[in-house]
């Protein structure tokens, strides 16, 4: 598909929203940048190291990493060439002040946020999507064991690697990351409906009625 410019986009919602699933679609559709903050965060706790170490301890307890480690990696990944036909910003900004420090260095580049697509879903959702969340070590493909099971019982349906379970899924931490994200990440929709930006999509929808439905969206505002 084509896009009228370059596509910069932030995915905002709470953990189990459906932002990693649509994300993997979207930017095949309209071949755009993939920056997951919690992908690049575990690759560096796989790294291991004293950084690894101390990000799996934030992670862990479903906790925000500082805002500093984040937005460095962030921006620098963003000022790379793959990065100039657009991005998916997926987890990132998760704080005003992350947003703010996005906001400068976009402008820095003369670049601006075209969407915001803020992912609205109930919490018993939420609950169920994480608790049956099963992700493959080989390619990083997301399933569900209800919702999205792969056709073979823990095996990836791409790559026949081994679907697993993340760390940060488990009960305790979940309930922890969902008051994280009551407690720091909400107050972004309205940061962001302030600017303008803010388009709330049904993520309670079937993935394949929500993807549809951003591509209306998408058109409806111009951008493709
Ligand atoms: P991160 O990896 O960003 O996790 P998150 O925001 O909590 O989001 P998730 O990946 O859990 O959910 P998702 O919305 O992508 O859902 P998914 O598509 O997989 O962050 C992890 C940690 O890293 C944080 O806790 C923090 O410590 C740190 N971190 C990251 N970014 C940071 C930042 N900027 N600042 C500070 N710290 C940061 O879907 C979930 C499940 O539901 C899947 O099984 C899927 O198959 C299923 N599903 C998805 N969509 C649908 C659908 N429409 N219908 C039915 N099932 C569906």
């Amino acid at each position: 598909m084509e896009n009228a410019k370059p596509i910069n986009m932030v995915l905002l919602g709470p953990p189990g929203a459906g932002k990693g699933t649509q994300a993997t679609r979207l930017i095949e559709a309209y071949k755009l940048l993939h920056i997951s903050t919690g992908d690049m965060l575990r690759e560096a706790v796989k790294e291991g190291g004293d950084l690894g170490g101390k990000l799996s301890d934030y992670m862990n307890r479903g906790e925000l990493v500082p805002d500093e480690i984040v937005t460095k990696v962030v921006i620098e990944r963003m000022s790379r060439p793959d990065a100039q036909g657009g991005v998916i910003l997926d987890g990132y900004p998760r704080t005003c002040k992350q947003a703010e420090s996005l906001d400068a260095a976009l402008a820095g580049s003369g670049k601006r946020l075209n969407i915001v697509l803020y992912f609205g879903t109930s919490e018993d959702v939420l609950i169920q999507r994480l608790s049956g969340r099963r992700i493959c070590r080989g390619c990083g493909r997301i399933f569900h064991t209800v919702n999205m099971p792969p056709k073979v019982e823990n095996i990836c349906d791409d790559c026949d690697g081994e679907l697993y379970q993340r760390e940060d899924d488990k009960p305790e931490t979940v309930k922890n990351r969902l008051k994280v994200y009551e407690q720091s990440t909400h107050e972004l929709i309205e940061y962001y409906r302030e600017k303008g930006l803010l388009q709330e999509v049904d993520g309670s929808a079937p993935a394949e009625e929500l993807f549809e439905a951003i591509h209306v969206l998408f058109q409806e505002k111009g951008l493709i």
